[in-house]
């Protein structure tokens, strides 16, 4: 098995991202539409940050449930924003390439910060940081929503989620040298974190109202707010 950096890994799947994902992640636009209908509705984002926002799947779904928003998509791979650029245009949207373990944003600059699948790609050190600086990055009353693939409480859930996901992926057809590349991509890349230590995380760094929305085998969606 060959190392390749996370940077790399998403640089070759760029091109054929789109084509993989939708048999590779179960009910991934079911995650994304449910994180777009629990955004309160009070607060009217006008600067939204996709953070990992890959070839812009949920970038373009931010821009068509809040028209009046510009969203800054954010993420580690140049090729793969390339795509994203191509998919969501210049209008409504700028581009910025940024590791989440060194984030620069403006303090107080975005009414909303989203991610999908991305989080888990840092370890857990690097997430809590991540969210300290997400939290900065909000307006007061601004809302931080992921969703991500997370670790079971018990070794036998995480397994059992591992279970089930192959036998999704199985059932969709899934190539099993397309397995084995997603097998090892997690076995360099991935730290999933539970909900629970994700959650108490989010509490620690000063946010509040943190839930759990919607979850499904290793997907589970958070959301948060930092206090007006
Ligand atoms: C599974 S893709 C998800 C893309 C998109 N959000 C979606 O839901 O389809 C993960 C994305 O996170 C990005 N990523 C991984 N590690 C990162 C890091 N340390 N900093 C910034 N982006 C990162 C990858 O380049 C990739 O585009």
């Amino acid at each position: 098995m060959s190392e390749v950096s996370t940077e790399e890994f998403y640089d070759d799947l760029a091109s054929s991202y789109n084509d993989i994902i939708y048999r590779c992640a179960p009910r991934y636009e079911e995650m994304q539409q449910t994180m777009m209908q629990y955004v309160p509705g009070d607060l009217q984002p006008q600067r939204i940050l996709d953070l990992g926002c890959g070839t812009g799947n949920l970038t373009l779904r931010v821009l068509e449930t809040f028209p009046g928003a510009h969203v800054v998509a954010l993420d580690l791979s140049q090729e793969i924003l390339d795509v994203c650029r191509r998919q969501c245009g210049e209008q409504r949207v700028s581009y910025l390439q940024q590791d989440f373990s060194d984030l620069q944003l403006s303090a107080n600059s975005f009414d909303l910060v989203v991610s999908s699948i991305a989080i888990h790609h840092v370890d857990d050190l690097t997430k809590q940081v991540l969210f300290q600086c997400v939290l900065e990055s909000l307006k007061p009353g601004g809302v931080f929503t992921f969703v991500d693939q997370f670790r079971g409480e018990t070794p036998g859930i995480y397994q059992q989620h591992m279970k089930v996901w192959k036998t999704f992926a199985d059932a969709k057809g899934v190539p099993p040298e397309e397995w084995q590349m997603w097998m090892e991509h997690q076995e360099q890349h991935d730290f999933h974190a539970t909900v629970h230590d994700q959650m108490k995380w989010l509490h620690e760094v000063g946010f509040i109202e943190v839930d759990c929305l919607w979850k499904h085998v290793l997907w589970t969606l958070l959301t948060a707010r930092k206090r007006t």
